[in-house]
């Protein structure tokens, strides 16, 4: 175990020594965040193995390559001086370090006790990004020099220099060109950048505020700056055992965001923090981080270690999520590093949604308007490659076009040819299927009028332009794809492309009709702007209909066409933590069976309603076999097939592993940013695989497979504006449907008995 973590409530992870090895790992897990702006939790005095990140959402940049997400300058460097040397490992000893990140309000909090020779000074510091006031950070720290008088100079700089240096191919680049830095006397320090292509301004003001160093005569403050960083200094002689306390306000405001001057706007942020005081500004952070885990947390009592980290998972998935409207999506890393250029992937839809839809609807609004606003360009990327309708980008940052690089660099460290832009296809059906998912659980009809209708209707024209037509078998073929198992590049009629294809088209013939019936006048306004006739729509229900899926009759399904005839390998051998180990050269895998992450078992998550659970159970075990979950993406869609199926000591095996993947590294790249897909696996796992919870046809299903140590899981969803407080066990389920509408009931199967659940009638239910 890299971190250790305290087991009294599980609301923190706890950091106990300075390991110039782990320090990227380390800035990962201790990220900060309040969905405007992602900070790396960097030791404050900075050093060479580190990698301060700065990201603020939506801010894009390609300077010469792609566009990637930009490595903003970084306002929480704090340098300290006793007697002219750093507080710094580099330079003294460390005799205790503490860092603690307190997940339920979203603080960093430090405590390191440097030693130099015999002097010993004492450093604490505590910051956070307020989720109330979203572009303002605080920092607090102070120095206690334990053994001497000294003479002191605290350093807080405003780095202009930062660069994306983490490449998987290219060179490192610096996105922005530094056109102002303004320090003067008292002023705030103020830094504005502007990004080389995208043209973005970026502003940041940072106002330090020094206590008890003794009034200003005896404290000297200078400032300066180059033309990169804006630094302040206060310089005083620190009497021995006597404590110098520091307030850190700092804001960011970027063009993108803000229509009205972004130097007023950052300076006012500050100035307007100094008044309501750090203790002020701590509280209304709280206070609104209260609120988001009132709906978002998983409670596992029996289970300490499994409950922290849940909670960590859930932690990293809110600090990226904006609550408010940004018009931007959720990065593969989310806000916590660059790695695949903090680009969008299916990760968001079908990974991380589900939790932000069940327990911060207005959350997953946002991220289907994200897609929608870049609905234009994506029928203009359908129409580059061929196609009509929509053609959502594999990968995505700003605009919508597609960004996938050509090339990267592979688990090995070898440079691949990407082939995933013209082939992966299913990210039109897995948008699709988030859009009905939001519909069905959020009610929200006005979304689904608005913008949801349109999507699926673009999508289900993308498939019907997609296929190929087979007189002999009288089938539809979807040809040259890839799926979710990018082993197998290329290949035709992938059972999960095609499944999603069918579903996409037969669902939006039905919600045509439905809409034609309940808003008639809306749906001829949508058909006139799509050029839509009623003929196309019964074209989309025949196509559908008549789409080849590879199920024989035992329920086996082939992956793609072919796939049998592939090498017949499986896994023979697994390592401590229950995973696969293999060869991983994939050049002889794409000629094998073995499966890079969860395909055909995602389908059948996807769908919970649709195959029976001999399918089910026939098709877990032949791609346990042969799945090696080289992606993070994979082991906990396993885990909840297996928690449904029965097999609970397989499905905990692999909930451990994702559950403590970053935590304890074991995807051995946690350095390079949080795995934000595996982030949202995590809390389907805990969810709809353990606790059995599924929402099919406007039915609930309760089901609890939990593990033996698991005395009882507790947490809220939202159902169409309502509350649903459930608290199980393996053997009594408690329910609560909170509503204002007193008449509200909701169908429910709870351990297999039909139930009708009543608005605010507690329910218990025995097994
Ligand atoms: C996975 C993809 C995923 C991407 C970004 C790849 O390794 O195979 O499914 O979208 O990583 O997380």
């Amino acid at each position: 175990m890299v971190l250790e973590w305290l087991s009294d409530d599980g609301w923190i992870v706890l950091e106990r020594n300075i390991d110039r090895d782990k320090l990227r790992f380390q800035e990962t897990i201790f990220t900060l965040g309040n969905g405007y702006v992602g900070s790396r939790g960097v030791l404050e005095e900075g050093y060479r193995q580190g990698y301060p990140g700065t990201y603020i959402t939506g801010v894009y940049d390609s300077g010469g390559q792609l566009p990637e997400i930009v490595n903003a300058p970084n306002p929480v460097v704090v340098e300290i001086y006793v007697d002219g040397r750093k507080l710094s490992l580099d330079e003294m000893g460390v005799i205790e370090h503490r860092r603690i990140l307190d997940m339920k309000r979203a603080v960093l909090y430090r405590r390191t006790l440097f030693v130099d020779g015999e002097k010993r000074y004492k450093y604490r510091s505590s910051r956070f990004l307020s989720l109330r006031e979203q572009h303002l950070g605080v920092m607090s720290f102070s120095l206690e020099a334990l053994d001497c008088d000294a003479s002191v100079t605290v350093k807080c700089v405003v780095d202009g220099t930062t660069r994306n240096e983490i490449q998987a191919v290219g060179d490192p680049v610096r996105h922005y060109t530094v056109m102002q830095t303004y320090g003067m006397g008292r002023d705030p320090l103020y830094l504005a950048a502007r990004t080389d292509a995208s043209g973005i301004v970026i502003g940041l003001a940072s106002l330090t505020e020094a206590h008890n160093t003794g009034g200003s005569c005896e404290c000297q403050i200078k400032s300066h700056g180059d033309e990169n960083c804006v630094f302040r200094e206060f310089s005083f002689q620190a009497r021995r055992g006597k404590r110098y306390s520091f307030t850190r306000y700092f804001s960011v405001y970027t063009s993108r965001d803000t229509q009205r001057n972004i130097h007023t706007s950052c300076l006012a942020e500050v100035m307007r923090a100094r008044e309501r005081g750090a203790a002020q500004l701590l509280r209304r952070h709280t206070r609104c981080w209260r609120h988001r885990w009132r709906y978002s947390d998983v409670a596992i009592d029996g289970d300490p270690a499994i409950r922290q980290a849940v909670r960590f998972n859930l932690y990293h998935l809110l600090i990226a999520a904006s609550p408010e409207d940004m018009d931007v999506s959720l990065p593969a890393k989310a806000l916590s590093g660059e790695w695949y250029k903090g680009h969008v992937f299916w990760d968001t839809e079908i990974y991380m949604f589900p939790f932000f839809m069940y327990t911060q609807p207005k959350i997953a609004r946002n991220l289907l308007l994200y897609r929608y606003r870049r609905l234009e360009q994506a029928r203009h990327n359908a129409s580059m490659q061929g196609y009509k309708g929509t053609l959502f980008p594999w990968e995505s940052a700003d605009t919508g076009e597609e960004v996938t690089p050509m090339l990267w660099r592979g688990p090995d460290g070898k440079i691949i040819k990407v082939h995933t832009k013209p082939m992966q296809h299913h990210i039109v059906g897995d948008i699709s299927w988030a859009v009905s998912m939001y519909y069905m659980v959020t009610g929200d009809i006005r979304f689904m009028l608005d913008y949801g209708a349109e999507v699926i209707f673009e999508s289900a024209r993308f498939w019907a332009s997609r296929v190929n037509y087979d007189e002999d078998t009288a089938l539809y073929h979807i040809p040259e794809v890839t799926g979710p198992d990018e082993y197998h590049k290329g290949v035709d009629d992938s059972f999960y492309t095609n499944y999603l294809a069918r579903w996409n088209l037969l669902y939006a013939a039905s919600l045509y009709r439905e809409f034609l019936g309940s808003h008639p006048r809306y749906i001829k306004k949508l058909g006139d702007k799509m050029n839509l006739p009623c003929s196309e729509v019964d074209a989309w229900q025949q196509v559908g209909g008549s789409i080849k899926l590879g199920i024989q009759d035992s329920g086996l399904i082939e992956e793609f066409q072919g796939y049998f005839d592939k090498g017949n390998d499986v896994i023979t051998q697994r390592n401590a933590s229950g995973m696969p180990v293999y060869s991983k050269d994939e050049d002889k895998l794409q000629h094998t069976q073995l499966v890079k992450q969860a395909d055909v078992i995602l389908l059948l998550h996807l769908f919970p309603g649709d195959f029976s659970r001999k399918t089910r159970e026939i098709n877990f075990a032949y791609y346990d076999a042969r799945t090696t979950h080289l992606s993070s993406l994979s082991p906990s869609i396993y885990a909840i097939l297996a928690a449904e199926l029965g097999d609970i000591s397989k499905a905990y095996n692999y909930f451990h592993y994702v559950a403590c993947g970053d935590l304890d590294d074991y995807f051995g790249n946690t350095d390079l940013g949080i795995h934000a897909a595996s982030l949202g696996g995590v809390w389907q796992a805990a969810i709809h695989g353990f606790a059995g919870v599924k929402l099919v046809c406007d039915r609930l299903y309760i089901n609890p497979k939990l593990p033996e140590k698991w005395r009882m899981v507790k947490f809220n969803l939202l159902w169409r504006g309502n509350t649903l407080r459930v608290c199980l066990s393996n053997d009594k389920v408690e329910i609560l449907l909170g509503s204002r509408k007193k008449q509200l009931e909701l169908p429910a199967c709870i351990y297999g008995k039909r139930i009708q659940l009543q608005a605010n009638k507690l329910l218990t239910v025995v097994k």
